[in-house]
């Protein structure tokens, strides 16, 4: 079986969404000291639901494969929605990763709750802080 799949070869050579919302209404930057790898993550809100979603990143394939699903995955969604955007759930969209590739996804879960934090802090929408915690991946230690 070939390492990756096909949709992460298709998102990795024909990323969706790439590029950068100038009046974006949150933004979230990620990086993974590990690797180095950095995303960013724009989004624009209008009544509660993502309107539109660009990213830009600078890392491996499966980071740019992940955060490319990420951005399709939530656009159209409510940002409740897109809080809950698991990189599980990125990773079954993409018909898996490669274990040592896990965490290039969990990049992705991470920049959009970092915008949609972005987003709250800017509107001062309250939240509970501790949903925005990240966590800690047992594979990024690899
Ligand atoms: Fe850094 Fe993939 S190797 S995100």
């Amino acid at each position: 079986m070939a390492l990756y799949s096909d949709k992460v070869m298709d998102h990795f050579q024909n990323p969706r969404n790439v590029g950068k919302i100038d009046d974006a209404d949150g933004i979230g930057e990620v990086g993974n000291a590990k690797c180095g790898d950095i995303m960013r993550m724009y989004i624009k809100v209008k009544d509660g639901i993502i309107t539109d979603c660009k990213f830009n990143t600078f890392g491996c394939g499966s980071a740019i494969a992940t955060s490319s699903m990420a951005t399709e995955l939530i656009k159209g969604k409510s940002v409740e929605d897109a809080l809950k955007l698991s990189n599980q759930a990125v990773v079954e969209a993409l018909d898996g990763l490669p274990a040592h590739k896990i965490h290039c996804s969990v990049l992705a879960e991470e920049a959009v709750r970092a915008a949609v934090k972005d987003y709250y802090d800017k509107n001062g929408i309250a939240y509970n802080a501790e949903e925005f915690q990240i966590h800690d991946c047992e594979h990024c230690s690899e």
